[in-house]
């Protein structure tokens, strides 16, 4: 598949970071984009890349409905999701039990609920068109690098790891059950990006070492590029790993 030319494609979590750069990308290749995130921002992100815009939160079925069902009467189809939108604070086993509840409902709504339902709202489309490819954005939390092979992250981050694990869930399973409507699935487990998100967290006195180790959110966005690339044939159900330090590039398939 060396042309992706005019694919109908949705990206959650695109008003800023990896979304932005994989919307961007997307768009520069000839695709027709929409973009959706709870931040009005992505109103002005879809004008500067030339996509189209929708503001909600992921988690909320009738925003998931009214962006797939508007998209599909524009378009006639969806060829590709990306689920990246999520979020990720501090947590862990003996937090304040107030918290534990808040976050629990918060983090799994950005980051587990918004992938289920935008998948679910999609595959119908997908299975009528008889092909189709989800890409589930996760973490290296879930996958780590060669050189890490038992590091599951740092602590204190239980509910975004374990957020992230339940992708795992449905991208197996939805690569088996859709495997025969020619419908691929796979995550994208990435490492430290430079975005928004990454330098919140890590604050004003992160490693400057570390930090120049990150990873480009346009060389992730190439990476999920060649992904698509790989056409009907590629790989489904697959972890790709990208790491902090390493060369971004595509790995071979694991299944
Ligand atoms: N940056 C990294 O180092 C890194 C590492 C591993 C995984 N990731 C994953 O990559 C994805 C993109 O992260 P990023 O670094 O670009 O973060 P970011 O915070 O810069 O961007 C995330 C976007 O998602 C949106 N969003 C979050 N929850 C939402 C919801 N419920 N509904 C609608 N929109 C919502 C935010 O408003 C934001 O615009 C996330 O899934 C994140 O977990 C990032």
């Amino acid at each position: 598949m060396d042309t992706i030319d005019n694919s109908i494609i949705i990206v959650t979590g695109a008003a800023q970071g990896l979304g932005k750069a994989i919307a961007k990308r997307l768009v520069e290749d000839g695709c027709n984009v929409s973009i959706t995130d709870q931040n009005p921002k992505v109103k002005e992100t879809a004008e500067l890349i030339g996509a189209d815009a929708f503001i909600g939160n992921v988690g909320d079925p009738n925003h998931v409905k009214s962006v797939v069902d508007s998209v599909i009467s524009t378009h006639g189809k969806i060829d590709i999701l990306v689920n990246n939108a999520g979020e990720v604070f501090p947590t862990g086993p003996t937090d304040d039990w107030e918290k534990t509840i808040e976050m629990f409902d918060r983090i799994f709504t950005s980051n587990t609920k918004g992938a289920y339902l935008f998948g679910r709202a999609v595959a119908t489309s997908m299975i009528l068109n008889n092909s189709g490819h989800i890409i589930n954005v996760s973490t290296d939390h879930v996958k780590p690098s060669p050189n890490s092979a038992r590091h599951h992250g740092h602590g204190n981050m239980d509910l975004y790891n374990a957020s992230k694990w339940a992708l795992n869930g449905l991208t197996f399973d939805w690569a088996k059950s859709l495997a025969k409507y020619n419908i691929r699935v796979n995550n994208l487990c990435v490492g430290a990006t430079d975005t928004e998100m990454l330098r919140k967290w890590s604050g004003q006195n992160a490693d400057p070492e570390w930090v120049k180790s990150w990873m480009r959110p346009e060389d992730v966005a190439g990476v999920l590029l060649e992904i698509i690339k790989e056409g009907p044939t590629g790989r489904t159900g697959d972890n790709v790993g990208l790491y902090a330090g390493f060369d971004c590039v595509l790995p071979p398939a694991e299944t």
